[in-house]
């Protein structure tokens, strides 16, 4: 039987890819598979967690006795969180929100006129999400608990530093390469302010068990 290491406690976490509407029928998004945040939703619930997941466009079946909420572009991701992050003991951020959006998405579908003009498109920049939950006065109060992740290609013990210090989170936790997305395996490097450790590559399910008994030892310090 898992240790009940998050016993009563409330989890909210983000998961996936978003998706950002360029016209009705296209629209921008990337390669996460969402998996690594199942599994951590999954492994949390298991250690006696209350669990709500917001996803992006996933196709993954929500583990069991985890409620869900699915939404589409980071802007409705961060609606999503901001309307149940106050109900939250511990938030992580396992998504990979987009960080631009088409300016103007257009109303109806983009059309090709055969003059052989293509469309240029202008961006904008999305919400932090991570950012804005870990800025509010209870993460800062240490009432809440956030926990973000970086993927990086390069550097990523100081890129997860500056990364956690920017965010302002006190636990940052670094997808150590080659590129995780998509694959059963990962391996994670953990920073706070205490030093970094590393769990080794692994299943998805299993790290996410090893990371959830970090957290909560964390939370209980
Ligand atoms: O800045 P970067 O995208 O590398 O940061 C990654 C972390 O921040 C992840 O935890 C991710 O879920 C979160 N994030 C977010 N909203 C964004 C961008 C990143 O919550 N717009």
């Amino acid at each position: 039987l898992t240790p009940q290491t998050l016993a009563g406690k409330r989890l909210l976490i983000t998961a996936g890819p978003t998706y950002e509407a360029i016209d009705p029928v296209r629209g921008i998004t990337n390669r996460s598979s969402g998996k690594m945040g199942f599994a951590i939703a999954r492994a949390a619930r298991e250690a006696g967690a209350q669990v709500t997941l917001v996803a992006g466009p996933v196709n993954l079946t929500t583990p069991h006795g985890v409620s869900r909420l699915n939404v589409t572009s980071a802007r409705d991701m961060l609606t999503a969180v901001q309307a149940q992050v106050d109900a939250a003991d511990l938030f992580i951020a396992t998504a990979a929100v987009a960080d631009w959006r088409p300016a103007n998405a257009a109303d109806q579908k983009i059309k090709k006129d055969g003059s052989g003009q293509v469309p240029e498109l202008a961006f904008v920049e999305n919400p932090d999400i991570l950012a804005t939950v870990a800025h509010s006065p209870r993460a800062q109060s240490g009432a809440l608990y956030c926990v973000g992740f970086a993927a990086e290609s390069q550097d990523l013990l100081a890129n997860a530093q500056t990364k956690r210090a920017r965010k302002q989170v006190p636990l940052l936790v670094g997808n150590i390469g080659p590129q995780t997305f998509g694959l059963d395996d990962n391996a994670l490097l953990l920073v706070d302010a205490h030093g970094h450790t590393e769990l080794p590559r692994a299943d998805k399910l299993t790290l996410a068990r090893q990371l959830v008994a970090e957290v909560a030892r964390r939370l209980a310090a």
